[in-house]
């Protein structure tokens, strides 16, 4: 059974309350429920920190185990060099992940310090984002 992780940065853990306009009103938990039901076959498990160094401490602990990792780093993404590092670091393929289209939106967004080590980036779908990631890492 492959071992995927989906990970989620700072202010995700708000997904359903926060800027509904742009994110949604489903919380992750609930729609991480109806990942995991649909794909009964893989061994699925999520983890969210608002704080980045929590973030690498966990990409180190599942990096070379997992098979697989969608990362979606909030606006740790624009700003983190040390997670771009941890990205590199580890041998576990990571995939971006943004639920919005950034290039539609301010430019500070635009620019990823990640997708470099990224195995590749999925954005603007909404939260069907993550399930192409998953998708892509099977
Ligand atoms: C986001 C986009 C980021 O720019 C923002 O800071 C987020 C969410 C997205 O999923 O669209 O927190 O990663």
């Amino acid at each position: 059974m492959k071992k995927i992780l989906i990970m989620n940065g700072p202010n995700l853990n708000l997904l359903g309350i926060r800027e509904k306009s742009i994110y949604g009103d489903q919380s992750f938990e609930e729609y991480f429920e109806t990942l995991k039901n649909k794909y009964g076959a893989v061994d699925l498990s999520y983890f969210q920190s608002n704080t980045e160094g929590v973030l690498i401490d966990k990409l180190h602990e599942v990096g070379f185990d997992f098979d697989g990792i969608v990362l979606n780093a909030g606006a740790y993404t624009h700003t983190s060099v040390a997670i771009a590092d941890a990205i590199a670091a580890i041998h576990t393929p990571v995939v971006e992940v943004h639920i919005s289209n950034v290039h539609q939106r301010e430019a500070y967004r635009h620019h990823s310090y990640l997708s470099k080590n990224c195995k590749g980036v999925i954005l603007g779908f909404g939260l069907d984002s993550y399930r192409l990631a998953l998708e892509s890492l099977l």
